[in-house]
């Protein structure tokens, strides 16, 4: 089979397509057909050297976590899913055994990793970690669920987001921007989210977005963010700075969420305003099998329709990288066999 192989950390022009054995099924695995594997900036990170999970020692190296396909095969054991079946991959990899895994939720488990290898023709998964399709939801449509869906939907959660209240996501054009949007949508909340261009937040306009603040300048988005109201949530996947905004911007005792750092690493918090404001601030990895399950749901159910920018081939699988790190799209990009 192919693969599209990060063989050198040096951004997009690092992937190639190699050939692979394919693989079989050890005891509790299937083996499935990749009809589609959305990527996501922790893609990019590691293709760019930039996280410490993968080094040169490791290439090449099949990332892609958001698996969607048929099961080809199954291993000893398997009794949830059989050949034919159609799938999406929960990429959740946890011990089963501490007490999250026992008590939930699983996302905090002890020795929670991500099973990586979609971007593939085909991949080998462990089975009680695929989540059934009904037949009215594509696979190129599941697999933009389950990493950006899956952690916007648990940051909705954590933050208690109800009906009228006002989220904030500040960037808000992305995998995990735009899915907080939709989703805050379903919660019957309202939003307002940034982004660098124009053109982009129109896009977003016309998937559900309340309220569009064009910009990068932390003080005028502040002014423009006070000027349609005062947050009860944000939703924060960019760090750095945004940090700092979406405190200031939060309403006394509002709540931001925070599962990414792709502005920076490290942010600066006004700590009276902290106290005082009696502001909450959660840090979120992922969502549980169940919040995928919940999703795949509402997609059938026409509640919700996961933005796919662009769909690449498997040997575009660099241009899909170099499209995400060039800012150029709205929504997720899927590779598609
Ligand atoms: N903890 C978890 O479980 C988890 C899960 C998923 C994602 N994440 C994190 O969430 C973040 C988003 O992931 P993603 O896959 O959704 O990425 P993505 O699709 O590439 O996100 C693109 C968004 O980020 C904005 N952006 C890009 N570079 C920026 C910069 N330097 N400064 C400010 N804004 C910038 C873009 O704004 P413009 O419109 O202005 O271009 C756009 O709104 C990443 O940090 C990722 O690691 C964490
Ligand atoms: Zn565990």
């Amino acid at each position: 089979m192919r693969a599209a192989a990060f063989t050198e950390l040096t951004g997009p022009d690092g992937v190639t397509i190699v050939e692979r054995p394919t693989p079989e099924p050890g005891p509790g695995e299937a083996v499935v057909d990749v009809e589609a594997c959305a990527i996501n900036r922790h893609d990019l990170w590691i293709l760019e050297g930039d996280s410490a999970m993968v080094e040169a020692d490791d290439l090449p190296f099949v990332s892609g976590l958001d698996v969607a396909g048929e099961v080809r095969t199954v291993g000893a054991g398997v009794t949830g899913v059989e050949p034919g079946d159609g799938v999406v991959l929960c990429p959740n990899e946890t011990c089963g055994t501490c007490r999250f895994c026992r008590d939930g939720p699983e996302n905090l488990c002890e020795s929670f990793s991500l099973h990586h290898g979609g971007l593939a023709e085909a991949a080998c998964v462990e089975a009680d970690r695929l989540v059934a399709l009904p037949e009215s939801v594509d696979t190129t449509t599941a697999a933009a669920l389950p990493t950006a869906y899956m952690t916007a939907y648990r940051m909705l959660r954590l933050a208690n987001v109800g009906p009228t209240d006002l989220v904030f996501v500040p960037g808000a054009t992305g995998g995990v921007g735009v899915a907080s949007v939709q989703l805050a949508d379903v919660f019957g909340a309202r939003t307002i989210g940034t982004s660098s261009s124009a053109a982009k937040l129109e896009r977003v306009d016309s998937l559900g977005l309340d309220h569009a603040v064009q910009g990068t300048d932390p003080d005028s988005l502040r002014t423009a963010v006070g000027n349609v109201g005062t947050p009860d949530a944000v939703l924060n996947h960019l760090g750095g700075r945004y940090t700092e905004l979406g405190l200031d911007v939060l309403r006394r005792g509002g709540r931001m969420i925070v599962c990414g750092r792709t502005a920076d690493s490290r942010s600066e918090i006004d700590v009276p305003d902290l106290f005082l404001g009696h502001k909450r601030i959660t840090g979120s990895t992922m969502g549980t099998q169940g919040d995928l399950r919940t999703l795949v749901e509402l997609v059938a159910a026409g509640d919700l329709t996961p933005e796919i920018a662009g769909t690449y081939p498997l040997d575009g699988t660099r241009n899909a990288f170099a499209a995400m790190r060039n800012r150029e799209s709205v929504g997720k990009l899927v590779v598609t066999n």
